[in-house]
């Protein structure tokens, strides 16, 4: 019998292992079109908090005790689709689970670039589109620019630090820790700011770029941002990208330099990455010419066992990652 996890309460504030349960998954049968996964891979990811919520959002909210969804790369066991071939190497949204049966339709063939199968869920995947697409088109960062980035030792983060070094910009990424932002500093970056040390990041920042920053590709809100606003220049775009400070907390940001960017002309863009999905084949092209001139480094950490996917989710929340958090099936 397949196991999945699902929710079992919504968490009030930081989940709790109590909010989920295991369950079976009675899914004997494979239908007309259907492809049967043993998934290798699940993907844990901050964004998974908001659909804990039941709130309106750009996703659905997990529907209680029921399997809960997310990226994941199996290896196809059983298929029933011409076009999916027992032994391919998947990536899928019914991660959560040791095994899935989905529709053909809703598998992606892995692309062909020389990188392990996970790393589709991180650099060479979502985590790695969106720090592409955020950093080059939404905040529309170009070489000779100063970059600030934050959770920079994350799976995004760490994809924006190297892409922008790759393509001529000054860097600056700030991580939890001196053990992070060595890693960082290893990745290239050209300043890296210990947000837990007990120097303020609008002073760090101030350090680290005294000329002030023309993009900020912001994952943590909170701080982070205000920083941004205080060192932000003229005409200085910020792709903002998430608020990980404010995912369990729901606080309301106090930004007390906000209207710095009336002054400064700074422009602010929310995205979200699924607005850029239709351009994965320039991604995939672009990543993996840099794959191929040995610009890309990678790393993930990985938690064993489906067991661990509370943990590894939990992990994402206080810093229990360098590069992308996975779970090994
Ligand atoms: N808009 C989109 O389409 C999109 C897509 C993917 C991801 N995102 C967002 O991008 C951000 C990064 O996602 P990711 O997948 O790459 O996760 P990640 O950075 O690999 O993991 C989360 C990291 O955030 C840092 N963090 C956690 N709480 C923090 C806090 N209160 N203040 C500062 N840093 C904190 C931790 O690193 P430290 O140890 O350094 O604190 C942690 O390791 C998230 O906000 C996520 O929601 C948005």
């Amino acid at each position: 019998m397949a196991r999945a996890w699902s929710l079992k309460a919504r968490p009030q504030g930081m989940p709790k292992h109590t909010d989920f349960a295991m369950i079976d998954l009675d899914q004997s049968t494979l239908g007309a079109g259907e492809v049967r996964i043993a998934n290798r891979w699940l993907s844990v990811d901050p964004y998974m908090r908001g659909r804990m919520n039941d709130v309106k959002s750009y996703v659905p909210p997990f529907a209680l005790g029921e399997a809960m969804q997310g990226g994941a790369v199996g290896e196809v066991v059983d298929s029933n689709d011409d076009g999916i071939k027992v032994g391919d190497m998947v990536l899928h949204m019914a991660g959560w689970r040791d095994e899935a049966v989905v529709p053909a339709a809703q598998v992606q063939k892995l692309p062909a670039l020389d990188v392990p199968p996970q790393a589709f869920l991180g650099q060479l995947g979502m985590p790695g589109m969106t720090g592409y697409f955020g950093l080059l088109q939404v905040a529309e960062a170009k070489a000779g620019d100063t970059v600030f980035v934050s959770a920079a030792a994350g799976a995004v983060g760490s994809t924006v630090v190297q892409v922008a070094k790759a393509k001529g910009m000054t860097v600056i990424g700030s991580a939890g820790g001196a053990e992070k932002c060595a890693w960082v500093k290893s990745l290239g970056a050209d300043a890296v700011i210990d947000y837990k040390s007990d120097v303020p990041v609008v002073k760090a920042l101030g350090e680290a770029a005294p000329k002030g920053i023309d993009v900020y590709f912001d994952n943590v809100g909170g701080e982070h941002l205000d920083a941004a606003l205080a060192h932000a220049r003229m005409h200085a775009r910020f792709a903002v990208c998430g608020m990980i400070d404010v995912y369990n907390s729901g606080a309301a940001t106090q930004l007390k330099y906000l209207a710095r960017l009336i002054g400064n002309r700074v422009q602010i863009r929310g995205f979200i990455v699924s607005d850029y999905m239709n351009r994965a084949e320039e991604f995939y092209k672009d990543m993996g010419g840099m794959l191929a001139a040995g610009t890309l480094k990678r790393q993930e950490t990985v938690h064993e066992g489906l067991e661990t996917m509370p943990d590894a989710f939990l992990g994402l929340f206080s810093g229990g990652n360098t590069g992308k958090m996975l779970v090994k099936v």
